[in-house]
């Protein structure tokens, strides 16, 4: 749970103030997600509620309004302990909307886009609109539709692309109807994954008419693809196979907790695309809707998941309580909110969901959930994530996309079970659903080393259980996972598989296997504060095999270690590398079938310089150095932006790395460093990674961790201007960095 609090009842209210024009009209409250029970009140009047915490919902508020007047909003969440495995948040941590309508108008998530044939020639556009009439009287509408093509940040361009309709509909009071229409785009720009193809993306823009006029209309991004899902070749976007390179993710962004931030989310992305991760699996339930609009705008392939339980539960005051009574609305719902968007490719109807083992009842649950994904969007295919199934479980047979988390790589001593699942499963596609549950802490390197590929982790094995770290040779995993290595051979020798989700992305709150006192996870790629472990050059190594790159392990700064054996590993797109200390080659190695690093685990170690050169198909393909540090003198300040926006959302994350006096990284820095801001911005939280760090995420003061240390700085609303942050560390010179925010566009 990351040791923070997040259950307990909180309430929130707000003064609701509605000028007389308002009298008339549909006024809704569109909550894209509260945790958890939330009930709502207008005028201390009970309006409804919504129990799931990641649901998005929508309450009408008309009747319980009053126009020309102030009203009185209150919305109660109820958090209950021992309802989450991870940090759930508490509250409302995603964004709340009041909408307002006329009485005709498309209904919540009222459209429906599909592409049912596609060429390059001309793409089919058939566009459901639901119309709801919220009036006494008889509604005949007109509901015509423009497309337009999207830039790559959201803007229309150009003129309608192609139009639907005009479609007429009668809609009768308190009821809605449903106006259908088609339409042909001639030469698609399709949607798809970088690098190999881009997301292109279209609107589809819906007006509403009654009587001549305008009363409504309705933006609907969507995206032109052909998904394919073949049990024997893997995935297909467009025609081309693209390996599932996915990662799972929780909701929380770290130091800033639960509570949605757009450009934190961005950043996220960001720098899993960087390593060459082309998916996501929204582990283990709806994500912000935030999410998918980026996932849309930069190309990531999305599973989107619903649940972690059905009616078994996993703790004892989790969503099985109410999954009997909510499956279906929340499943609704998320499919309802999410169907158009190119970037979702499957629902995940539940993640180890106890009834992978209860035969016919548990297996009647997954035929049930897939009919409702099927009823709400027949265009998409279902999986579920599954750790301790038998192919001859009757709950596989009730999903499209067989799920296998841990399974495929083998779980302990059991083997690996692609081979059994696809046999059994001649016409379902298998993907790895979650993979590895790898360990490591961001610079920990910890001896001896395993001369294995994969290890599980244990006192004797990677773990140094005094300081509660895990070694950062990326050899380590939890002990039903496997390194990234052992998953990388199990995917390529079964080349019908689709690919992999890794557990995890970026490491969460809460969960941290296998230190339970710790406060954040180990098995992040990145770490909690955004700084990339070792792993991420593995993984971008393997997934990004023409970007020319090489990375050595471990630092070389290790004065006690004289004469001593410190094993070198490297990272690289390459097959092949030579490895030099101080100038002397250690020898020329190349990678073998199924290796995916170059070892040299006999290095005696003597400080100075360590360089490889890196090969591939015997040219020259990229060099790394890893040289010895003196002792801490410096620091660097780098912002991943140095201009925001003054929009009091807009962040700034401000890495600093505390250095020798030639700028080299102090590996093992643990420098206290105190901020201090000037100027129209806030620091926000600190952070740096360290998972056994119980320093509060607000705290303007924070000890680097290895070197390295964070702080978000957020720009205040409506006041652009400098920002001046000051940087004092014990023992060091102090300094400034300047922040720029403009005023939003
Ligand atoms: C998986 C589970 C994840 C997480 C992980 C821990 O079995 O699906 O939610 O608990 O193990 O490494």
């Amino acid at each position: 749970m990351g040791r923070l609090p997040s259950a307990g009842v909180g309430w929130y209210r707000k003064k609701l103030k509605l000028s007389s024009e308002d009298a008339g009209k549909s006024i809704f409250l569109d909550v894209d997600g509260a945790m958890s029970y939330a009930a709502v009140w207008v005028n201390g009047q009970f309006v409804g509620g919504w129990p799931f915490g990641y649901a998005s919902w929508r309450l009408d508020l008309t009747p319980y309004l009053k126009t020309g007047a102030e009203n009185q909003l209150a919305i109660r969440l109820d958090n209950p302990s021992n309802s989450s495995r991870w940090y759930p948040g508490g509250g409302i941590y995603r964004n709340v909307w009041l909408v307002k309508t006329a009485p005709v108008h498309v209904a919540q998530w009222g459209t429906q886009l599909t592409t049912p044939e596609l060429s390059a020639a001309s793409a089919k556009v058939n566009l459901k609109v639901t119309v709801d009439n919220d009036s006494k009287v008889a509604a005949e509408v007109s509901v015509s539709t423009d497309i337009f093509a999207l830039d790559p940040v959201g803007r229309r361009t150009g003129t309608a692309v192609a139009t639907i309709g005009p479609v007429n509909v009668s809609v009768t009071p308190g009821s809605s109807a449903v106006a259908e229409g088609r339409a042909t785009v001639g030469s698609p720009r399709f949607w798809g994954p970088p690098p190999h193809q881009r997301p292109n993306r279209y609107v589809a823009v819906s007006s509403v008419s009654e009587k001549g006029t305008v009363v409504d209309t309705y933006e609907t991004p969507f995206g032109v693809r052909s998904l394919k899902f073949d049990p024997n070749e893997g995935f297909f976007i467009n025609g081309e196979r693209v390996p599932l390179n996915g990662v799972c993710n929780h909701h929380d962004l770290g130091a800033l907790g639960a509570a949605l931030n757009y450009r934190a989310l961005e950043r996220q992305l960001e720098m899993l695309m960087e390593m060459g991760c082309n998916s996501l699996r929204t582990s283990h339930n709806p994500p912000a809707p935030e999410l998918l609009e980026l996932a849309d705008r930069m190309g990531f392939l999305v599973m989107d998941e619903a649940f972690d339980v059905w009616v078994r539960q996993k703790t004892p005051l989790d969503f099985h309580l109410i999954f009997p009574d909510w499956h279906e609305q929340d499943l609704r719902a998320q499919i309802r909110r999410d169907r158009n968007c190119p970037s979702v490719i499957m629902w995940s109807i539940g993640n180890e969901v106890g009834e992978q083992y209860t035969g016919a009842d548990g297996a009647a649950w997954g035929k049930k959930l897939t009919e409702i994904a099927r009823d709400e969007d027949p265009t998409r295919p279902t999986t579920t994530a599954m750790n301790w199934a038998q192919a001859t479980n009757l709950l596989p047979a009730t999903v499209d996309i067989i799920g296998l988390n841990y399974q495929g790589a083998g779980v302990r001593k059991a083997p690996g079970q692609y081979p059994t699942f696809h046999e059994k499963f001649p016409q379902k596609l298998i993907i790895g659903s979650e993979t590895a549950s790898a360990v490591s802490s961001r610079g920990e390197y910890i001896f001896p080393v395993t001369n294995a590929n994969s290890a599980p982790v244990s006192a004797s094995s990677g773990e140094d259980r005094a300081k509660k770290q895990v070694s950062a040779y990326e050899l380590y995993a939890a002990a039903f996972g496997a390194s990234a290595d052992k998953v990388f051979a199990s995917q390529e020798k079964h080349p019908y598989v689709g690919g992999e989700f890794v557990w995890t992305g970026w490491d969460y709150l809460g969960e941290p296997t296998p230190f339970d006192s710790s406060r954040s996870s180990y098995s992040g790629i990145i770490d909690l504060a955004g700084f990339k472990k070792d792993r991420f050059y593995l993984y971008q190594a393997h997934w990004r095999p023409d970007f020319p790159m090489a990375h050595i392990l471990p630092h070389w700064t290790w004065p006690e270690r004289v004469g001593q054996i410190t094993p070198v590993h490297v990272f690289t797109s390459a097959d092949e590398g030579e490895l030099f200390l101080n100038g002397k080659s250690l020898g020329r190695r190349k990678k073998g079938e199924f290796e995916y690093r170059l070892r040299w685990d006999e290095v005696v170690y003597e400080p100075g310089t360590l360089k490889v050169v890196a090969y591939k198909n015997g040219k020259t393909w990229a060099t790394a150095e890893m040289k010895t540090a003196g002792n801490a003198a410096s620091w660097s300040m780098e912002p991943d932006r140095n201009r925001i926006q003054a929009n009091g959302r807009d962040l700034s994350f401000v890495t600093v790395t505390i250095t020798d006096q030639g700028g080299v990284t102090v590996p093992r820095a643990d420098n206290r460093i105190q901020f201090e801001i000037e100027g129209p911005g806030e620091i926000v939280a600190t952070d740096n990674g360290d998972p056994t760090s119980f320093e509060p995420f607000q705290s303007h003061s924070r000890k680097a961790f290895n070197g390295l240390c964070l702080v978000i700085v957020r720009g205040k609303a409506g006041a652009p201007g400098k920002i001046r942050l000051t940087v004092k560390a014990d023992g060091l010179k102090n300094g400034k960095a300047t922040i720029e925010t403009t005023r939003s566009p």
